[in-house]
């Protein structure tokens, strides 16, 4: 597999360099996420035979340390009657020493009907999976077929799932479920019915962090309004103001405000750190790894959640540090129309700026850039935006609000892909970006006045291994 890898790295200019991608085919949702005795375990939905949505498999990766990675056969692929369309998303806990994993069988009738199953499965000696069947086959009443993405969690020695489903007037709500055994489970109560989140809610993850209880969904059918909601689907969370997890939420907060982040999942790891991927992807563009790479879709970096302000933040995981290779320092610069650092330049790099005494009107960096391309960071007024319009394709802009006159910047690139973090997770941008392989350089700029680089890190990142 390695060396399948290697030669795949070489003849794809997209192919990223540090993050989660499938060898072949069509990537989506992180599922089943879990560590075990020292083992990262990531699994995700993935359509190995062609880049489109179609009978999805679990991929699996192994890793101790999140940069060498083990490329595992398939845990879950659709073989038996209850899943014979898709082994669709779902969760992992340990229990009595075994992953346990929670995921929909998705079924397509003769008629086109659909059906959907919560089943589980159950690690073995051999370290795969043993199919233990449905769980939960009936809709409950009231709810469309809709009904999947089991999160499951434990709290005070009884287990709990929680399920994205749809109503009969055709909205979307999120069910928790009851268990004393993993096997026989109760619909408890819908726990998501205040706000009108759209016709579906997929992907829904609750969990205490920082003394909030949070509900993280993925809805579909949000109506744009000014510069939330742009994508297809959204992906955000609320906090809870009941005492126990119930119906009175806080606004639906977006995760993220780039073009490709969807349906995160967290888990929390033996430092008790709460740790989320997301599908780095969205599913209506066309992107160029179909035709380059006969790929499509990535998991995004794993990000450590907190709370600050009753606000999630997010932040890179630690172990990310290790992929830093050469390193480069620069403080106190101030900017001024445009400037070049010749030295920093690259397709895969992080980069972290401090920004102070701001007298610009507006100001930013411009990444990826040639005599023609460029992918733009955009500080203006209270708005950062992302700006891909001058690069070849998946083009537009994504903005949100910003306050105050700090501004850190922490941005990941890969070959095809940029992650921005804005004052320590505030704010996070992920997308894809597709520019030539010569827009490697970087220019910052600043107009109507100046901005002063307080600080300024740059590192050429290394890739992950995998075996
Ligand atoms: C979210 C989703 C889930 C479903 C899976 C199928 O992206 O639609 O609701 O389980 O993808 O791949």
């Amino acid at each position: 597999m390695k060396k399948e890898i290697e030669k795949l790295k070489n003849s794809d200019r997209y192919r990223l360099k540090y993050h989660l991608m499938p060898v072949e085919g069509l990537l989506n949702d992180p599922n089943g996420l879990i560590e075990k005795d020292g083992v990262f375990h990531v699994f995700y939905q993935v359509n190995d035979k062609e880049c489109c949505h179609g009978p999805k498999k679990w991929g699996h990766y192994e890793s101790k340390d999140l940069i060498n990675w083990e490329i595992k056969d398939f845990a879950l692929s659709p073989e038996e009657n209850y899943e014979s369309h898709g082994c669709y998303s779902g969760s992992a806990i340990l229990h009595k020493g075994k992953i346990h994993l929670f995921y929909t069988g998705n079924v397509k009738t003769e008629k086109g009907e659909r059906e959907s199953y919560q089943c589980l499965a159950v690690e073995n000696d051999k370290g795969t999976f043993d199919k233990l069947g449905p769980i939960i086959s009936e809709i409950p009443k009231g709810y469309t077929e809709h009904f999947r993405d089991p999160k499951v969690f434990e709290r005070d020695g009884l287990y709990y799932m929680v399920l994205g489903a749809q109503n009969n007037n055709l909205k979307g709500e999120v069910l928790l479920y009851i268990s004393k055994d993993l096997k026989n489970w109760e619909l408890l109560k819908s726990i998501y019915t205040k706000e009108d989140l759209g016709y579906m809610i997929e992907c829904p993850d609750l969990f205490e962090l920082d003394g909030e209880r949070i509900l993280l969904s993925s809805p579909q059918g949000i109506e744009p309004q000014g510069s939330l909601y742009n994508n297809l689907y959204q992906s955000g969370y609320m906090l809870s103001l009941d005492e126990e997890f119930g119906h009175w939420w806080t606004e639906f907060k977006e995760l993220d405000r780039g073009f490709d982040f969807y349906a995160p999942q967290t888990f929390v790891d033996s430092k008790g750190r709460r740790i989320m991927y997301g599908w780095m992807g969205m599913e209506e563009e066309n992107h160029p790894t179909i035709k380059e790479g006969n790929w499509v879709h990535a998991l995004t970096m794993p990000r450590e959640l907190k709370i600050k302000n009753h606000k999630i933040i997010q932040s890179p995981l630690e172990e990310l540090k290790d992929l830093r290779k050469t390193s480069i320092e620069k403080t106190d610069l101030i900017v001024e129309n445009e400037i070049v650092f010749p030295e920093l330049t690259g397709d895969s790099y992080e980069m972290i700026v401090d920004i102070e005494n701001v007298s610009a009107k507006s100001f930013g960096l411009k990444l990826r850039k040639s005599h023609c391309e460029e992918i733009s960071i955009l500080f203006d007024k209270d708005k950062l935006t992302l700006d891909r319009e001058k690069s070849p394709c998946l083009k537009g802009k994504r903005k949100c609000k910003i306050a105050g006159n700090k501004h850190k910047l922490q941005i990941f690139m890969d070959t095809s892909s940029v992650e921005i973090f804005y004052n320590d997770g505030e704010e996070v941008f992920t997308s894809r970006v597709y520019v030539s392989s010569e827009a490697e350089g970087i220019e910052f700029f600043a107009k109507d006045g100046e901005i002063l680089i307080k600080k300024l890190e740059f590192y050429q990142l290394g890739s992950f291994n995998y075996y």
